[in-house]
């Protein structure tokens, strides 16, 4: 993981739109251009419409052109480590191979790497449709 991702990941946690849970996270994909993008999660009186910050870093990259993720870092804050929910790890999957890493980290340090297989194991992914 680059500093870059890391203060990029910094800048979006602090822009985050979470008036409701307060809690801020920020999200940088790599894609296999080696461009960062960057999102924060952006929440919604009308709760459930609310966006992870994974999904909108998610957007940021297929907005560009780019559809195969290299990396992905998630940033938040708190003593548990934050690691992409449930439907995130599905969204990464879409763009993503099991190898890929994806760092954990707080908003001062890198906690863990994990990478998606163990994140999200036997997933379902764009290859079973083919
Ligand atoms: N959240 C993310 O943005 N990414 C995650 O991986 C975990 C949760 C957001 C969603 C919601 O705005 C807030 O954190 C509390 O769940």
């Amino acid at each position: 993981m680059d500093s870059q991702m890391f203060d990029l990941a910094r800048d979006a946690m602090a822009k985050a739109h979470a008036p409701y849970s307060r809690f801020h996270v920020g999200a940088v994909v790599k894609g296999a251009n080696g461009r960062l993008y960057a999102g924060c999660n952006v929440e919604n009186a009308a709760y459930p419409q609310g966006n992870c910050a994974e999904t909108s870093a998610i957007s940021a990259m297929v907005l560009d052109g780019e559809t195969r993720i290299a990396e992905v870092l998630v940033m938040g804050a708190g003593e548990g480590l934050v690691t992409p929910c449930g439907g995130c790890r599905q969204r990464i999957r879409e763009f993503a191979t099991d190898d890929v890493p994806i760092h954990i980290c707080s908003p001062d340090e890198l906690r863990r790497t994990v990478t998606l297989g163990e994140l999200l194991p036997l997933s379902f992914g764009p290859e079973n449709l083919r």
